[in-house]
C-alpha cells in the first residue's frame, strides 16, 4: 500500500500556499503523482522479487517510457505550435478553395445589367414594386444562362489574356473561365504555401545538388565557391543566421564591385580595412571597419528623425497627382488608375528629387561626364524613364541568384547610372560653391558633399557615388513593389481594405499614419516585398541550439526566408489572421542583424503616405481582368489597374 508523499505547504513559498484553490489542488496533485510512482516503484521491486528481473523489451519499454516523459515539457508547446501550422496551411488551402468556387460560380453582373436595359418595362402605370418584382422574377430565371454566358466559352480558345496587348485587356469587362480559374490558382498556390508546408514537416530543407543548381551555379558568385543550399523557414532559424555575421556571410560584395567599378582612380585617402573592398556596397561587405565606417556616415545623411518629412514629401505629391487624375478623368463614373504607373512612381520620384537630392529619371551623356567603362559607352543625354537602370542593377545584385540572364543588363545600365551620379555630385558640389541658396540645402547629397567638405574620411566622390548607387538601387525597386503588393493584399481581403480606410479617414494625422502603417506591415507580411535573405557559410557551422542543432558545412547558401518566419507560430499569434495589432517584433520585413534594412524608417513612412490619399478617397476595386491584377513582367510590377469611386459620386456609378 502506497502512503502519501509527505509535502509540507510550509516549505512552499507564503504567495503560493495563501492563493485560494491553486495551491492546494497543485499540492494534492503532486501528492497522488508521488503516490503512483511509488506505488510503480514498490509494484515493480515486488514483481521482481516473485519473477526476477523483467526482459529486456521490458526494461527498454520503460527507459521509452521515461524519455517521453522527460521530453513532454518542451513537447506540449511544440505540439501547440505545430498545431498552429497545420491550422495556418489548412486557411491556406481554404482560401484556395474558396477561390476557385467563386470563380467557378461567378456571375458576370454586367450581363444582368444590359438585360435590364434591353428590357426596360414598358408598362409605365406598372408599381415600383411590381417592377422590381418581375425583374428579380427574371433574373431568377436567366441566371443559369447568365452564368453559361459568364463562363465565357466562347473566349476559352483566345490567347492568355495576361499576355494581350494593354488595350486589349482594358477593353474586356471579363475573362473566360479558364484564365478566371488559373489566376486563382496562382494566386494561392504559391511560394508562400510550399513554404507553409515546409514549415510543418521539413523546416530546414537541404536541397539536393540538381535542384539547387537550377538556382545557383557553384561558381556564381566569385570567391564564395557554393557546395550545397538550404532553406530555413522557422522564426529562430532565420534569426540565428542573420545574427551570426562572422559565420553567415553576405556574397553581393562580388557583382557590386562589378557594377560599380570607379570611374576615377581612389583617392590618396587611407582606407582601413581590406583594400579588397574598392567600389564594394554596403550590403557587399562582411563585419569590417569600413562597413561601419561607411554605415556610420550614411546614417549622418540618411536620418531616422527624417521619416515625417519623408512623409509629408510622398503624401503631399500622392495627393496632388491624384487630384490632377481626378479633374482629367471628369466628373462622372469611377476613376481609372494605374497604381505604378500614375501614383506611385510619381510620388517616389518627388521623395527622391526632394529627400535624396537626386533628380529622377536619370540622364547621362557619357561623353560630357567620365567615360564610363570601355565598350559600354553611353550615348548622348539617355534618359532612363522607366527607372529600368535601376531594376537592371537590381535584378542582377539581389535577384537573379545564377546571375546568367541579368548580367549583361546590369552592365548595360550601371555605366550609365554611374555617370548620371558622378555629373549630378559634380554639379552639386559646384552649386554649393558658387549658390548660397544650394548652400543651405537640406537633402542628403547636399548633407553629404558638406561632410566630404570637412573632410570626414569615406566621403571621398567615388565612396559617395557608389553609396548614393545602392541607397538609390536598394530604394526605387523595392518601394514600387511594397506599395503595390500592400494595395493587392488589401483588395484581397475586404476587411483589411476596410480597416486601412478608416484609418487613412481619421482625422488626427498622426493617428492615420500609426494605424496605416499597422495596416501596411500586416500587409506585407502576407505579400513581403523581401521575403528570403541569403547567406554563405564561411566555415563549417551549425543552426539552432540543443538538441535541435543541425550541422551546416562550409560552403553552404543558407536561405533565410524571413517571409516564412514571420509566419511561424512561434513567433506570432494565429499567423493566419490580419490583425494591426502585433508588435514591430513579429516583422521581418527589413530583414535582421548588422545588414538590417538602412531605409526601414523611410518605407515605413512612404508606403502609408502614398497610399493614404487613395484610400481616404473612396471605394476602391481593382479594373476588371487581368488590368485588375500586378502585372509583373520582370522584377517590377509595371501595371496594376484600380477604380475608384470618389465620395460623392457614387449615385453617377454607371
Ligand atoms: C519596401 C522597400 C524595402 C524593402 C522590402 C527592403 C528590404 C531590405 C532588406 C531585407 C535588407 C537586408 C538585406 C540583407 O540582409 O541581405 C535591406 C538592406 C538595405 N536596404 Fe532596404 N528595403 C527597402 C527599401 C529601402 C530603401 C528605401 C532604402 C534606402 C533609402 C534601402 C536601403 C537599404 C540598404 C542601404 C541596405 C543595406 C544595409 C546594410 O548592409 O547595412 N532599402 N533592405
Amino acid at each position: 500500500m502506497a502512503m502519501p508523499l509527505p509535502l509540507p505547504a510550509s516549505l512552499l513559498p507564503a504567495w503560493f500556499a495563501s492563493a485560494p484553490h491553486g495551491p492546494q489542488a497543485l499540492l494534492s496533485w503532486l501528492q497522488a503523482l508521488g503516490s503512483w510512482a511509488l506505488a510503480l516503484g514498490q509494484g515493480l521491486l515486488a514483481a521482481m522479487q516473485r519473477n526476477g528481473p523483467p526482459p529486456l523489451p521490458v526494461w527498454l519499454l520503460w527507459f521509452g517510457v521515461l524519455v517521453l516523459a522527460m521530453q513532454l515539457p518542451g513537447l506540449i508547446p511544440r505540439t501547440g505550435q505545430q498545431l498552429a501550422r497545420l491550422r495556418e496551411l489548412a486557411s491556406r488551402l481554404w482560401r484556395l478553395l474558396l477561390a476557385l468556387v467563386r470563380e467557378l460560380l461567378w456571375v458576370d453582373p454586367t450581363l444582368r445589367r444590359a438585360r435590364h436595359q434591353r428590357w426596360r418595362p414598358v408598362d409605365e402605370e406598372d408599381s415600383p414594386l411590381g417592377r422590381s418584382l418581375r425583374q428579380v422574377l427574371l433574373d431568377l430565371i436567366a441566371l443559369p444562362l447568365d452564368w453559361v454566358a459568364s463562363l465565357g466559352p466562347q473566349r476559352l480558345l483566345r490567347p492568355d489574356p495576361a499576355t494581350e496587348e494593354k488595350e486589349q485587356r482594358r477593353l474586356r469587362s471579363s475573362a473566360a473561365l479558364l484564365p478566371r480559374l488559373r489566376w486563382a490558382w496562382e494566386r494561392h498556390v504559391t511560394l508562400y504555401l510550399g513554404l507553409s508546408v515546409l514549415r510543418l514537416v521539413q523546416p530546414r530543407l537541404w536541397l539536393p545538388g540538381a535542384l539547387w543548381r537550377r538556382f545557383v551555379h557553384a561558381d556564381s558568385y566569385p570567391g564564395f565557391p557554393i557546395r550545397g543550399m538550404l532553406w530555413l523557414t522557422r522564426n529562430a532559424d532565420v534569426r540565428d543566421v542573420l545574427e551570426r555575421p562572422e559565420t553567415f556571410e553576405v556574397i553581393y560584395g562580388p557583382r557590386m564591385q562589378e557594377v560599380s567599378q570607379p570611374l576615377d582612380p581612389p583617392g590618396g585617402e587611407e582606407v582601413p580595412g581590406d583594400p579588397s573592398e574598392e567600389g564594394n556596397f554596403l550590403l557587399g561587405m562582411q563585419d569590417t571597419p569600413r562597413y561601419w565606417r561607411d554605415i556610420s556616415n550614411m546614417r549622418l545623411a540618411f536620418r531616422r528623425e527624417d521619416a515625417a518629412l519623408c512623409r509629408q514629401l510622398s503624401e503631399r505629391a500622392a495627393e496632388s497627382t491624384l487630384q490632377r487624375l481626378i479633374s482629367s478623368q471628369g466628373q462622372s463614373g469611377p476613376l481609372r488608375l494605374d497604381l505604378p504607373v500614375q501614383l506611385v512612381v510619381p510620388a517616389l520620384e518627388a521623395l527622391v528629387g526632394a529627400y535624396f537630392g537626386i533628380p529622377l529619371p536619370l540622364r547621362c551623356g557619357g561623353r560630357s561626364g567620365s567615360d564610363p567603362a570601355p565598350g559600354s559607352d553611353p550615348g548622348e543625354d539617355e534618359v532612363d524613364v522607366q527607372h529600368l537602370w535601376l531594376e537592371d542593377v537590381f535584378d542582377y545584385l539581389f535577384y537573379d541568384l545564377k546571375g546568367e540572364s541579368s548580367r549583361p543588363r546590369a552592365l548595360h545600365a550601371a555605366p550609365r547610372v554611374r555617370t548620371a551620379l558622378q555629373r549630378l555630385i559634380r554639379s552639386r558640389r559646384q552649386a554649393m560653391e558658387n549658390d548660397p541658396a544650394a548652400r543651405e540645402a537640406d537633402d542628403v547629397l547636399s548633407r553629404c558633399l558638406r561632410l566630404q567638405r570637412s573632410g570626414t574620411p569615406g566621403m571621398d566622390d567615388e565612396t559617395l557615388r557608389i553609396n548614393l548607387t545602392g541607397f538609390l538601387v536598394g530604394a526605387m525597386t523595392p518601394l514600387i513593389n511594397a506599395t503595390c503588393q500592400v494595395m493587392d493584399v488589401l483588395l484581397e481581403r475586404p476587411r483589411a481594405l476596410a480597416l486601412a480606410q478608416a484609418a487613412a479617414r481619421d482625422p488626427d494625422p498622426d493617428q492615420t499614419h500609426v494605424r496605416l502603417r499597422a495596416c501596411v506591415m500586416e500587409a506585407l507580411r502576407f505579400s513581403p516585398g523581401d521575403p528570403v535573405i541569403y547567406r554563405w557559410t564561411c566555415r563549417d557551422s551549425w543552426v539552432g541550439e540543443g538538441s535541435r542543432r543541425r550541422a551546416i558545412p562550409r560552403g553552404t547558401l543558407v536561405m533565410a526566408w524571413n517571409a516564412s518566419a514571420m509566419f511561424d507560430p512561434a513567433l506570432v499569434s494565429a499567423p493566419w489572421a490580419f490583425r494591426t495589432d502585433r508588435p514591430a517584433g513579429a516583422y521581418l520585413h527589413w530583414g535582421h542583424g548588422q545588414h538590417s534594412c538602412a531605409g526601414a524608417y523611410i518605407n515605413m513612412a512612404v508606403i502609408p503616405a502614398i497610399l493614404a490619399p487613395l484610400l481616404r478617397r473612396g471605394r476602391l476595386r481593382r479594373a476588371e481582368g487581368s488590368a485588375g491584377r500586378m502585372h509583373k513582367p520582370g522584377i517590377t510590377v509595371r501595371h496594376f489597374e484600380l477604380l475608384l469611386l470618389p465620395i460623392g459620386r457614387e449615385r453617377t456609378q454607371p
